[in-house]
């Protein structure tokens, strides 16, 4: 029987730097709890003439076959990040018999359910709580502690990077692309901000969660996906005039067996706990039939936290090498029905620039009217511009996206309107 636990790493970089040094500030407590000590055996990067701190160069290695051709390494961490070829280096991992611990919510999202039911027929766990809300516990929880629960709807902040822009937009009045710029100079957003800021990292993890929570198999490319690019000052600070704050929420629900899930810029009720979550913080959020409404909140990113969530997977299936524990069965997850936007059902805020002429809001009214939708508010808070264009807010009671669609269509035909704005969901 081996003395160690042996751990091999497919990156070492953010994430995988963290992770060498938590292992090794918490050596004695982590062998102590799960019994042997963790002994990290090889590190898969590209760059394997660069010293890398914490690692002997026997440890680097450029090649996936040097890790899985290791008989020590029973347990694979993926931190590589990206599709290609880090779902083929889990794959392989797990067909060679190892266990693997994952923070790629890229690959969970396409390929988790064909994942976890290869990783169930080679009698090995693939464990992924890091792919979501970094250091946040969400998938633990989802997999064990609300287990008893019908989860009925999610409702999550999951992108630190856009959290952190709408957040400073809020607090400071600024534009977009003064944010932007800002927040890639702090470290926040990437040089090329397009998976964050176009919500397609909040689509991968919503797709996530719906797999866990619904047992539902969803694709990313099904997540209806707004970014926050089209957010401006003025609706930031029309939001805040109206008792709201924007917030790019991704949410998912069961409707009349169909799967609807989202990642919109939304007005979240100013004292609601979810417009509360400000700068890089990440939350989920989840109403089950028997807990209610939970909330997690904490760090969404950065390799303290990250590391924190692998390390508790790694520990959890260390418990498993060491005791011989077997994984439980994977339940194959359900292919439903994704509802169209036509089909959501929201309050919805409206943003529609006009000539500033009477008779102009009556007709729009009637085109809402003429399509069910019921009016909540409307509001010109400002006054008209030199050229004549009057900038009016209209707020709906709940109504359907495809009615919604339809008069949206109509509004932007009309010879009065000069743009209509946002058209965004509202919640709380
Ligand atoms: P990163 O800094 O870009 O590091 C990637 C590492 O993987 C590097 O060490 C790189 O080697 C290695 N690598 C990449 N492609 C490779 C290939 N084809 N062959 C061999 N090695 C390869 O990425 P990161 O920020 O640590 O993120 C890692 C993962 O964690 C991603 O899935 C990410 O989504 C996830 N995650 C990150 C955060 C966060 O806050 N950053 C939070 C949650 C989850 P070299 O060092 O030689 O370039
Ligand atoms: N880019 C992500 C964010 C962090 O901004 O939240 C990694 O999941």
């Amino acid at each position: 029987m081996s003395e160690t636990v042996g751990v091999s790493l497919l990156g070492a970089g953010n994430i995988g730097a963290g992770v060498i040094a938590a292992l090794s500030a918490g050596a004695s407590r982590y062998a102590a709890r799960v019994g042997r000590p963790i002994e990290v055996r090889r590190v898969l990067v590209r760059d394997t003439a660069r010293v890398r701190a914490g690692l002997a160069p026997h440890q680097i290695v450029g090649r996936l076959e040097d890790v899985l051709g290791d008989p020590g390494t029973q347990i694979v961490i993926e931190i590589m990040g990206g599709e290609h070829p880090a779902r083929e280096a889990i794959e392989a991992a797990l067909r060679s018999g190892r266990h693997v611990v994952t923070a790629n919510k890229e690959v969970m999202a396409k390929a988790g359910g064909e994942l976890l039911q290869i990783a169930a027929d080679h009698g090995v766990r693939l464990l992924y709580e890091a792919s979501v809300g970094g250091g946040i516990p969400v998938i633990g929880p989802l997999s064990r502690d609300l287990l008893a629960n019908e989860v009925s709807a999610i409702t999550a902040i999951i992108n630190g990077t856009t959290n952190y822009m709408l957040t400073a937009m809020t607090q400071q009045g600024a534009d977009y692309a003064d944010v932007l710029a800002e927040a890639q100079r702090l470290g926040y957003a990437e040089p090329d901000p397009t998976a964050d800021v176009e919500g397609i990292d909040a689509a991968y993890k919503i797709a996530v969660l719906c797999g866990l929570a619904f047992n539902v198999e969803i694709r990313p490319d099904e997540v209806a996906r707004q970014g926050i690019t089209s957010i401006t000052a003025r609706d930031i600070a029309y939001a805040e005039r109206l008792g709201y704050v924007i917030k790019l929420l991704a949410s998912a629900r069961l409707i009349s067996g169909a799967v609807a899930a989202t990642v919109q810029p939304t007005l979240v009720g100013a004292n609601e706990p979810l417009a509360k979550v400000d700068g890089v913080l990440n939350a989920v959020q989840f109403e089950g039939d028997l807990v209610g409404r939970v909330l997690f909140e904490g760090p969404g990113a950065g390799p303290g936290p990250t590391s924190s969530s692998i390390l508790a997977d790694v520990l959890d299936v260390a418990q498993d090498v060491v005791t011989g524990r077997r994984p439980l069965a994977f339940v194959p997850r359900r292919r439903l029905r994704v509802a169209l936007p036509a089909e959501h059902e929201a309050r919805y805020y409206l943003r529609i620039a006009v000539q500033d002429q009477p008779g102009v809001l009556a007709r729009i009214a009637a085109v809402l009217g003429e399509q069910q939708i019921s009016i909540a508010s409307v509001i010109q808070f400002d006054r008209a511009t030199a050229d004549g264009t009057a900038e009016l807010v209209f707020t709906t009671h709940q109504a359907s996206g495809g009615a919604l669609q339809t008069a949206v269509a109509a509004i932007r035909a009309m010879d009065v309107v000069r743009e209509v704005g946002n058209v965004l969901p509202m919640a709380g």
